[in-house]
C-alpha cells in the first residue's frame, strides 16, 4: 500500500494580543509544538479601542516568537474562518483560562464550525501560572504604575511603560 502524504497542519491562532501576554506566549510556545506552522492573527477591529495599533502589535508579536522557526505574524479582517481559508490553514487555536472563557469560547468555535465545517477548533488549557492573567488586566495594573513583570514578555513590559507614561 502507498504511504500516505503526511498531512500538514497550519494553525490560526487569532485574538487582539494588545498586547502579548505571557499566557498568550505560552500558548504559542506549546501550539508550535502541535502545529507544522502556526500564525498568530492579530484581529483589526475598528469598534474595540485598543492600546497599541495592529501595526504596533504585529511588531512587538514578530519580536517575541522570534525563537519559535514555524510561527508567523499577520493580521486580519472580516470573518476569522475567510482568513484560515485564505492562508491555507485548517486549525483555529484558541486558549481556555477558566470555566468564564469557556462559554464565549464555545459560542465562538460553533459559529465558526457553522461558518466552515472543515475546520476545526483546538483548544489548550492556559497554563495555571497564567489562568489569571488577560492583557486587560495588564493594561490596567500597567496603567495605575503596578508591576507586570513575569506577567508580559520584558519587551512588552517596556512598551508598556513607555505608552502608559504618555
Ligand atoms: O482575543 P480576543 O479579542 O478574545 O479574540 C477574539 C477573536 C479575534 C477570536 C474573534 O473576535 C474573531 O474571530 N473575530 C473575527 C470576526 C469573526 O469571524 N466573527 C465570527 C465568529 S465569532
Amino acid at each position: 500500500m502507498a504511504a500516505l502524504p503526511p498531512s500538514r497542519i497550519v494553525a490560526i491562532y487569532p485574538g487582539s494580543f494588545d498586547p502579548i501576554t505571557n499566557g498568550h506566549l505560552d500558548l504559542i510556545s506549546r501550539g508550535s509544538k502541535l502545529a507544522d506552522r502556526l500564525i498568530v492573527a492579530v484581529l483589526q477591529n475598528q469598534r474595540k479601542q485598543s492600546l497599541f495599533t495592529v501595526a504596533e502589535r504585529v511588531e512587538m508579536l514578530t519580536e517575541v516568537v522570534k525563537p519559535y522557526a514555524n510561527v508567523e505574524v499577520g493580521s486580519f479582517h472580516g470573518l476569522l474562518v475567510d482568513y484560515v481559508a485564505a492562508r491555507g490553514a485548517n486549525f483555529i487555536l484558541r486558549g481556555i483560562r477558566a470555566i468564564s472563557d469557556y462559554e464565549y469560547e464555545l459560542q465562538i468555535a460553533h459559529m465558526n464550525r457553522l461558518l466552515s465545517p472543515g475546520v476545526e477548533t483546538v483548544f489548550l488549557m492556559a497554563a495555571e501560572a497564567y489562568s489569571f492573567v488577560s492583557s486587560q488586566l495588564v493594561k490596567e495594573v500597567a496603567s495605575l504604575g503596578g508591576n507586570v513583570s513575569g506577567l508580559v514578555p520584558p519587551l512588552i513590559e517596556e512598551r508598556l511603560k513607555s505608552r502608559v507614561a504618555k
